[in-house]
């Protein structure tokens, strides 16, 4: 099929309901770009919403999974124990928030870690309900519909879903929360406000549960984003960045609690696959070796900076309502009532930038790769306040414009 056919040949077989950002067709992807079947490069702001943390075909990453392919594909985890699931514990133990978490189970997407997280729950505390945030973000299976409550399109016509809705202690197996809110608007937590959900838990019986799918391994400057704040979950969820595209999610929580569930009642065909955790160890190595963390902080600051700056600037600051976030999960929603935020998004989009929005608000998000180079976030910067500016110059157009002459 010819290259300029390929967009249509998608919109006419690929189901509706996935929605997209754009209609280009990848080909390629190399650290912080992406390249188009038509030879466009993009510099990717988006990370496949905050998955290709290390960037695009990261070579140890890469190299790690073309090994494994050679060696074993599939080693199922009800069969046996597999090595590089084994190696990836190893790594990931030292690098969990709190040492009573030991003992892990994993999956293949986000969605099913959280129902992994609330089986467990369910099962250790014999009770069913579970309390999740205003504007939270967990997935779009049937649990984590239920779940989700960032936007009423997750679930909207596919009820009945996984009832529950008022819950006394008594009946309430987990709190379920996102450390720094995702999806709802990158929103850190007010201070103390973690350690009084921990403190209500401890009270009543109730399990914790940090949704780090999306602000967890780094993207907040820490490993997990909860040690911001100190506090300690019964059960730790991951997914996206911790194989760096490589589908592989998971659990980890206390032994006691794991242990409690019944031989055979976890698993998966695919669950905790041997390449995505070949690519998981090489993605731990990496955080070691390349001083990530160092990288979000620094790179962080830059784009906050520039964000910041955009936002007391008489010219675009009328804007802008807020600037926040952690390391590189950053947000700046924008004044309600005039779609600000799509049109500096699609002006990216016409820069050659891959950039989301989130929540019901007006809202942009910056998730880049968090090994992003000096450079790339410089030229990152320029694309995005060029941007805000050229939204801004739209507002008030020169008075010698006529009417029906393009603005910009
Ligand atoms: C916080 C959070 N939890 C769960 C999920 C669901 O993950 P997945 O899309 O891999 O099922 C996401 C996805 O964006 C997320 O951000």
């Amino acid at each position: 099929m010819s290259v300029s056919k390929l967009a249509q040949f998608g919109i006419k077989h690929v189901a509706k309901g996935i929605g997209r950002l754009s209609t280009e067709v990848l080909e390629s992807g190399k650290g912080s770009y992406v390249t188009t079947v038509e030879g466009r490069k993009m510099l990717d702001f988006t990370s496949g919403i905050g998955v290709t943390n290390l960037g695009h075909c990261h070579p140890a990453v890469t190299k790690a999974a073309q090994e494994q392919v050679g060696k074993l594909v599939h080693g199922q985890v009800n069969i046996a124990f597999q090595k590089p699931y084994l190696e990836l514990i190893e790594f990931l133990v030292p690098l969990m928030p709190h040492k009573s978490l030991d003992t892990f189970f994993f999956w293949n997407s986000g969605s099913e870690a959280v129902e992994a997280a609330v089986k467990l729950a369910r099962h250790a505390t014999k009770k069913q309900n579970i309390i999740v945030m205003q504007g939270s973000y967990h997935g779009r299976t049937f649990g984590t519909m239920a779940m989700t409550k960032s936007k009423t399109v997750y679930g909207e016509n596919y009820a009945p879903l996984m009832p529950g809705r008022e819950t006394a202690p008594s009946d309430t197996a987990a709190i379920v929360i996102e450390p720094v809110l995702g999806e709802g608007g990158y929103v850190p937590p007010p201070a103390g406000y973690l350690a009084k959900v921990r403190e209500i838990c401890d009270k009543n019986n109730i399990l914790l549960i940090a949704d780090e799918v999306q602000c967890g391994f780094g993207r907040t400057g820490k490993m997990f984003a909860i040690e911001h704040w100190g506090v300690r979950p019964d059960i730790l969820v991951m997914a996206k960045g911790i194989a760096n595209g490589f589908p592989l999610s998971g659990i980890v929580s206390r032994k006691e609690l794991m242990d409690l569930q019944k031989p055979g009642s976890m698993g998966g065909t695919y669950a905790g696959n041997a390449v995505s955790c070949a690519a998981g160890v090489a993605v731990a190595k990496a955080f070691q070796d390349e001083k990530i963390l160092e990288n979000v902080n620094e790179r962080g600051a830059e784009l906050l900076g520039m964000l910041e700056t955009a936002w007391k600037d008489s010219k675009t600051g009328h804007m802008i309502f807020d600037v926040r976030g952690l390391g590189l999960m950053l947000a700046l929603e924008c004044q309600p009532g005039k779609g600000y935020a799509s049109k500096i998004q699609a002006k990216c989009m016409e820069k050659d930038m891959l950039i989301l929005t989130t929540s019901i608000y007006d809202t942009l998000r910056f998730i880049p790769p968090l090994n992003i180079t000096k450079e790339d976030m410089a030229e990152g910067c320029r694309i995005i306040r060029e941007a805000i500016d050229e939204v801004a110059a739209g507002e008030h157009p020169p008075e010698t414009k006529t009417k029906g002459q393009a603005l910009e």
